[in-house]
């Protein structure tokens, strides 16, 4: 039978998650868990740089009672060409799930694809849903039973953004986008989700009743080669304290971070006091605690 993977919201109903953002909240306030992961492995295979993602997978599968393995990906034979099906299926026959962290989302699904274990996408250049799980526990336990109704995009449409889109589809949220022209999000979610994503041409209009205002890098790691022309096409796309006051009156400021202070956001915004930065930062343990437990025990 093909495991449940984590690749995107695409397979993934209201009803799941919701279910894996309540039992995080449980998770962090109860410091407990049902699922007895003991003896089962995590392997983390990891292309690109991580703080938070790498670090809350890895606690989250220890307090499971699990164990990790973190493997750059330079340091495989994927690196000297091995294939992807081939590196898929020898590390899914010796681990229970996987992380995985690439710069390819379609290869991501072919690992996938290949793989006999859960693999969960740890970030690819087109989604971080993961990210947006924890943004969602964050609003949901600052704001309890209040429902979401708007999100405000400010910047580059990426992967974050991206996974905004397709949350914002299941969940019935409307999202406000204000990007460059030709950094809009990736298209095809754009054209599936016309009744709640409206591209917009002011900041002012993508505040306006917004309850989560939020942002990202305006380079992120495959944007490199490209970051000193960014930096002119991005210069208008910033969150600034006063931008807050544009918003919903219960509105937070989130940032999936890592923050360019300057750049995309002024230098006091992740000190603001509706900022909730860190608690978004911290829920990522929690919410992938739940999402483990989810995949594992299903
Ligand atoms: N937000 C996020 O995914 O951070 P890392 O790149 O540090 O994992
Ligand atoms: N959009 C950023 C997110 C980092 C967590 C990147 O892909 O680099």
């Amino acid at each position: 039978m093909r495991p449940k993977h984590f690749l995107n919201f695409e397979d993934y109903s209201k009803e799941d998650l919701v279910e894996i953002i309540n039992r995080g909240i449980v998770i962090k306030n109860n410091k407990e868990t049902s699922e007895d992961l003991n003896k089962k492995t995590l392997a983390l295979v990891f292309q690109k740089p991580s703080t938070r993602t790498r670090v809350s997978f890895e606690i989250a599968m220890n307090r499971l009672g699990g164990n990790t393995l973190f493997l750059s990906s330079s340091e495989l034979q994927l690196s000297r060409g091995e294939p992807i099906p081939d590196t898929a299926n020898v590390l899914s026959s010796m681990t229970d799930v996987i992380v995985l962290r690439n710069d390819n989302h379609e290869e991501l699904v072919l690992f996938s694809e290949n793989s006999s274990v859960p693999v969960i996408n740890g970030l690819t250049d087109l989604f971080h849903p993961c990210q947006i799980l924890a943004d969602l526990m964050t609003f949901k336990e600052k704001n309890g039973n209040s429902e979401l109704k708007k999100v405000c995009w400010i910047g580059d449409g990426n992967n974050v953004c991206n996974s905004y889109i397709e949350a914002a589809s299941k969940l019935d949220f409307e999202m406000s986008i204000f990007c460059p022209k030709g950094s809009e999000p990736y298209l095809p979610l754009l054209e599936n989700g016309k009744e709640n994503i409206t591209i917009v041409s002011s900041k002012k209009e993508a505040l306006h009743n917004a309850q989560i205002v939020t942002t990202d890098v305006w380079t992120s790691m495959n944007d490199e080669v490209s970051s000193k022309e960014r930096m002119k096409t991005f210069k208008n796309f910033f969150v600034e304290e006063k931008d807050m006051e544009l918003a919903s009156s219960e509105a937070v400021f989130m940032h999936c971070l890592p923050a360019h202070r300057g750049e995309e956001i002024s230098f006091n915004m992740l000190e603001h006091d509706k900022s909730v930065v860190w608690q978004q930062a911290e829920n990522r343990l929690h919410v992938q605690q739940s999402l483990l437990e989810f995949l594992l025990a299903n």
